[in-house]
């Protein structure tokens, strides 16, 4: 089992990269594999979870040539030109794969089965289903729970208001929607990252946005594109809480992704108190860039505004961290979508700060956190690749080495983590890997 020991006392210090944006890469993968002609992509995630939905693709029979150091290309196959797999499609960890997917392939005319790891199975998909199921969609599930079975189906269109905030969700619809008779529309209660709509529009399919809304009609073509991907600010945030914590740290990232469906962490730590500067604002694929530069800071509690919880959704982890080390209380409330991710992130994260000495209050949307000194100590992450990675760099600041456990999922999203922390002065060995 994969472990990291890291060691405390260090600064953080640098200037280069974060990997591609995660969830553009899946939806690069996807619309590339359902457009006309060929989509060059740059920049690409080459993690696990994204390497799933590349592989899902060419089970169906779609040709691709790598990745190879961020670049692949994809032989597109048009919407209709995808072929039976004949085998299960495994998702691994990764939730957006088997949402989305779920959505593609709800009306194909052929079957298909999604399965993926112990947690990706206790992870709730009946959110996906029942809107699938009112367009028509014949998907058996234990419990709402994956293994999916599809049996492709004709779809409808549907008017469809979100119950929860969640892009895989509106993305599954929206995905299903190319597929299905007359239009489909999608109402979220939040914003939510919004690559899914920007994509479709970005391949030349008509999306209708007003507000918290988005419709498509099915008839349309995507066409192949070279794109580019951002970095992604989800795994920028273990580095800009690192070097925020850390006394004598400054620290570039360069090209990051700043859609504003995705900055919530920069606003909340920047409410904290933090001290980030973005430059070299540009447009890359379509999505809004920056370099992002960060310097130490001293944070201060706060009560987090619950309409950024959706704008941070994936930052938690990190977030729990920095507010162990602000001076006061810091308020999580309307995060309960938190207890559904790779793992419980409010039980995960309170566990492993109680294990350093913080007192956390767990409260069913959330938690009260409050600043204290770290201890040094051994962390389970319960194999989630965030979890792993926020402690990691808590170790920056704590009074002895922490020793965090299961580390191997953090491959799904940051495979290069642990040598990108070191470099940047990160004091972490990986053992057992
Ligand atoms: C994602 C949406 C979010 C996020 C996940 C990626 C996406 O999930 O947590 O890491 O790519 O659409 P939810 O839709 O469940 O909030």
């Amino acid at each position: 089992m994969t472990r990291y020991l890291v060691h405390p006392g260090s600064q953080l210090k640098g200037r280069f990269p974060v990997p591609g944006d995660k969830s553009i890469s899946h939806r690069a993968v996807i619309l590339g594999a359902l457009a006309e002609g060929v989509t060059e992509v740059e920049g690409l995630l080459e993690g696990a979870d994204v390497l799933a939905t590349i592989a899902a693709f060419r089970t169906m029979g779609v040709e691709m040539q790598g990745p190879d150091r961020g670049h692949l290309r994809i032989q597109g196959v048009g919407l209709y030109g995808l072929r039976a797999p004949g085998v299960p499609l495994d998702c691994g960890n990764s939730g957006t794969a088997m949402r989305l997917l779920a959505g593609v392939l709800a009306g194909q005319n052929f079957p298909s089965t999604l399965i993926g790891d112990a947690s990706l199975q206790q992870r709730p998909m009946g959110r996906v289903l029942r809107p699938l199921a009112a367009m028509g969609a014949e998907i058996a599930a234990q419990d709402g729970k994956a293994p999916l079975q599809i049996h492709g189906r004709p779809l409808h269109g549907i008017d469809y208001a979100l119950p929860m905030a969640s892009a895989q969700v509106k993305s599954a619809i929206l995905l299903a929607g190319l597929y299905a008779e007359g239009q489909t529309c999608v109402t979220e209660p939040a914003p939510t990252r919004d690559h899914s709509e920007r994509m479709l529009q970005g391949f030349g399919y008509p999306v209708e946005r007003q507000g918290p809304r988005a419709c498509l009609r099915s008839g349309g073509q995507l066409h192949g594109q070279s794109l580019q991907v951002p970095g992604d600010i989800s795994s920028a945030a273990f580095f800009l809480l690192g070097a925020t914590i850390a006394p004598g740290s400054d620290l570039t990232l360069e090209g990051v992704g700043i859609n504003p469906t995705r900055t919530g962490i920069i606003e909340i730590l920047t409410r904290m108190g933090a001290r980030i500067d973005l430059t070299a604002l540009r447009v890359v694929g379509g999505e809004p860039v920056a370099d992002i530069r960060v310097r130490y800071a001293q944070l201060q509690g706060i009560a987090i505004p619950a309409h950024l919880v959706p704008l941070a959704i994936d930052e938690f982890p990190a977030l729990f961290i920095a507010a162990a080390c602000a001076k006061g209380q810091t308020v999580i409330t309307g995060a309960e979508e938190l207890r559904v991710k790779e793992s419980d992130r409010i039980a995960v994260m309170a566990s492993g700060l109680r294990a350093m000495g913080v007192i956390v209050e767990e409260r069913a949307d959330g938690a009260i956190i409050n600043g204290s000194l770290l201890q040094g100590g051994r962390i389970n992450s319960q194999g989630d690749h965030r979890i792993a990675m926020a402690f990691a760099m808590a170790a920056l600041v704590a009074q002895g080495d922490i020793e965090i456990l299961d580390c191997a999922n953090v491959a799904t999203s940051f495979p290069n983590f642990p040598a990108l922390a070191h470099q940047a002065g990160l004091l972490l060995e990986v053992v057992g890997a």
